[in-house]
């Protein structure tokens, strides 16, 4: 076993919830009872109709997080309980952690799943700004492919390392190779007009755990001219 954590040599700063949430450019503090969610007198009744369902929303019981490092193996499950939520969608639009919210029928609307609403959407929203930050457009102009050497791509193989490449591509103008493992070979998509190609990068595999795959792709223009696209 690595060694143990050390204590904390002073008290930790505490920090301040509402500084980053802006609700109408005022300081905005959640009303959210979570000793009254959390009373040890229901959570049963949570856990069953968390269990019937499978895109991970609503109550997760005692020890069933272990949020461990790869390096610490011998370490037992977290003693924490929590509540998932997440946008409200429909029973036809279930997938990877999308689904209906699970709400706790004894709770009051107006105590518990409405603030608890209000809150998230605060925080979609913090969130898109923090990922404006992050985000860049990308103009790219490829030259005319030559053949006069195997190790040479426009775009040589690779998987994106980030989260998301929204690539619109000049019209006509192929040349993305997407390689699909499961028949071991290139794909060749058409460049089509208002048509995006949505890469998924490393960091959505990442949290996907593998779920969703970074996929393999590069680009050879075979099209005689210039190729433009931008992403
Ligand atoms: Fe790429």
């Amino acid at each position: 076993m690595d060694k143990p954590l050390a204590k904390p040599a002073s008290t930790p700063v505490k920090a301040p919830v509402n500084a980053a949430v802006g609700k109408d450019d005022e300081k905005y503090i959640p009303a959210i009872d979570l000793g009254e969610y959390f009373s040890p007198s229901t959570p049963e009744s949570r856990e069953k109709l968390a269990q019937k369902f499978s895109w991970r929303r609503g109550y997760e019981g005692l020890g069933e997080q272990h949020a461990n490092d790869l390096h610490q193996t011998d370490l037992l499950p977290d003693q924490k309980e929590g509540f998932f939520v997440g946008k409200e969608l429909p029973l036809g639009q279930v997938g990877f952690a999308r689904g209906p919210n699970i709400w706790p029928p004894e709770l009051a609307e107006t105590e518990f799943r409405r603030p608890v609403m209000e809150y998230y959407d605060h925080l979609m929203r913090l969130g898109l700004k923090i990922m404006e930050v992050l985000a860049y457009l990308k103009l790219l102009r490829y030259s005319e492919h030559k053949f006069a050497d195997a190790r040479i791509f426009g775009s040589v193989q690779h998987t994106d390392y980030g989260g998301l490449t929204i690539l619109l591509q000049q019209p006509g103008a192929d040349g993305f190779e997407l390689w699909h493992a499961a028949t071991q070979q290139w794909i060749e998509l058409p460049a089509i007009e208002d048509k995006f190609v949505i890469n998924l990068g490393d960091m959505v595999q990442r949290w996907t755990g593998g779920l969703y795959k970074s996929n393999l792709h590069r680009v050879i223009n075979k099209n005689g001219g210039e190729r433009y696209s931008v992403g």
